[in-house]
């Protein structure tokens, strides 16, 4: 795979007023949702509902791609067409996440190492059969007291780069995701500092792991108040503090950043990517890869009735991708 080629998907993935759909819940994540709303998490269920979510009408107007879990990657529509071929037909990249979850890392209580690299060369020569454009891997780093630890932020980085590295020798471009928590009650400015030292960290590994940034995406989590803070920013804090923070740790030849909901609102997700845009002209194009604040509405309508409520539900998803399409040119406006 040529260099090109990776480009031409990183920006594909990134292309003005579109985003990406998160819908690559482990079974055990899924399984979370699904209780929620009183579904069962059997294996026809989340068929069905990415079904729902994969062929609703119009969605490649706003959707450039979608992150997908191993089962869904091989699932097809109930009349037989692979998710893969429904997407490619409307212009969305299929996309897998790759990672086996984030573990306790050993000697460091509350922390977190993401773990999967053991045979992911050849998992991605299957995955790169089966249809797959890019690739995810989360890390996840958490604020708390006295950590982040540096040995927390360096072994999630050496494990993105590697991850990397073997996504672009499978020709699969990789979306790379440190996701700081927003769980806690620290404030904003703990936020910033976390955030910049992890994408220092991470594009340090990166550099050290010949990966070419051309063919890389950046899934990123915005600078926020923690959780649990007694004092919110507001969006234009948010969006001036990520968009600072950006700037100051990721290199330009990148070709675009998405951002996580990470358990914002939909609206609030909305209103600090369209806010980012509106502030620019920026480096790189800003998107969206959101998993909840693209489906949650749309779960809940459809597990009133899983087959009588699919086009209302898709309404809905349509609504969230078009939203966020136009939050991702600075062009949205709250309703
Ligand atoms: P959320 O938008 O729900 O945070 O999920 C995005 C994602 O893919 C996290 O890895």
């Amino acid at each position: 795979m040529s260099i090109d080629q990776l480009a031409e998907t990183a920006q594909a993935m990134v292309a003005a007023g579109k985003g990406i759909i998160a819908i690559d819940e482990s079974n055990a994540t899924i399984k979370k949702r699904f209780d929620g709303v009183g579904i069962e998490c059997t294996e026809e269920n989340r068929r069905a509902y990415r079904e729902m979510l994969l062929t609703t009408p119009k969605l490649g107007d706003y959707i450039s791609g979608a992150i997908l879990y191993d089962e869904t990657l091989r699932q097809s529509t109930k009349a037989g067409v692979p998710f893969t071929k429904v997407m490619m037909d409307n212009g969305i990249l299929p996309g897998i996440k790759v990672d086996k979850g984030a573990m306790p890392l050993a000697g460091f209580p509350g922390e977190l190492v993401t773990e999967g690299l053991d045979g992911l060369r050849d998992r991605l020569k299957e995955y790169a059969k089966l249809g797959a454009k890019f690739a995810k891997w989360r890390a996840v780093i958490t604020i708390g007291e006295d950590m982040p630890s540096g040995t927390c932020i360096e072994a999630n980085c050496h494990a993105l780069a590697r991850y990397a590295a073997l996504c672009q020798e499978a020709g699969i471009v990789p979306m790379v995701e440190p996701e700081v928590l927003m769980d806690g009650s620290h404030d904003i400015d703990t936020c910033y500092e976390i955030t910049e030292v992890t994408l220092r960290s991470l594009f340090g590994s990166l550099y050290e792991h010949n990966i070419m940034l051309e063919g890389t995406i950046l899934k990123a989590s915005m600078v926020v108040s923690g959780k649990d803070c007694a004092e919110q920013a507001g969006i234009e804090e948010v969006a001036e503090m990520t968009l600072r923070c950006l700037k100051s740790s990721v290199p330009a030849t990148l070709p675009g950043i998405v951002f996580l909901s990470g358990g914002q609102s939909d609206e609030d997700a909305t209103a600090h990517l369209n806010a980012m845009n509106q502030m620019g002209p920026n480096p790189w194009p800003l998107s969206f890869s959101y998993g909840r604040a693209m489906q949650s509405a749309a779960l809940k309508i459809w597990s009133k009735d899983l087959v009588g409520n699919v086009a209302a539900a898709q309404q809905t998803v349509y609504a969230r991708a078009r939203d966020n399409g136009l939050a991702a040119l600075g062009k949205w406006k709250k309703a």
